[in-house]
């Protein structure tokens, strides 16, 4: 597949948006969900993170026509036995909320002496060519006791990761997270793909 020069970025998550873009180099244009005028939900129905970014950047591929990548992330919790996992949107409920999803997630672990965890990221990219590629990214870490920080979203303010000085993800700047991130991780692989073609 020659490397496209424009890549469209399957999600209506802007916090997602935010950190890709400055890990594509300048000769691959990024376009939003709304930039190729696609304002629905995109289906997100299986039971794997895999599952779910290949449906939606196929989805998008086929409804809209275009190039282009999707991911999923989950937060994987080694004392909850790899949960909430796939579903960490709607770990406390299908409003999807991020203060809701923390606070269940620091009730679960209460009085728990294994706070491990990690974040994984699947990318999925749906090539013009018809054809799926997936990359993995993932970061070691542990669940704090309370939540700290004003960036990053979801659950940034509880996730420490182990490659960091003790701060959260939330206490760092966008380009901190970025040197170690799950995203940036699973994208790395998708670069590295992009340039070997
Ligand atoms: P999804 O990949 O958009 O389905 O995200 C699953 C859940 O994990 C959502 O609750 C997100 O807010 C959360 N999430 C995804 N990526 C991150 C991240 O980089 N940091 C913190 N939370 C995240």
């Amino acid at each position: 597949m020659p490397a496209p020069t424009q890549l469209c970025f399957a999600s209506n998550n802007a916090h997602k948006l935010d950190e890709i873009r400055p890990l594509l180099p300048p000769s691959l244009a990024l376009l939003s969900l709304a930039d190729i005028g696609c304002h629905e939900e995109l289906p997100e129905t299986q039971d794997t993170l895999e599952g779910n970014a290949r449906q939606k950047a196929e989805y998008v591929r086929q409804h809209y026509g275009v190039a282009c990548f999707a991911d999923d992330t989950g937060l994987e919790v080694t004392a909850l036995d790899g949960a909430p996992g796939v579903y960490s949107a709607r770990y406390a409920g299908p409003q999807r909320l991020a203060e809701d999803n923390v606070a269940k997630l620091l009730q679960e672990l209460a009085g728990s002496a294994d706070r491990s965890a990690r974040f994984r990221t699947v990318v999925a990219l749906a090539g013009a060519d018809g054809t799926v590629h997936e990359f993995a990214g993932e970061v070691a870490g542990h669940i704090a006791e309370h939540g700290r920080g004003t960036g990053g979203f979801g659950y940034d303010p509880v996730f420490v990761p182990a490659e960091g000085d003790g701060r959260t993800f939330a206490e760092m700047s966008g380009t901190e997270k970025n040197l170690i991130s799950h995203r940036a991780r699973a994208v790395a692989g998708l670069l590295t793909f992009l340039n070997e073609d």
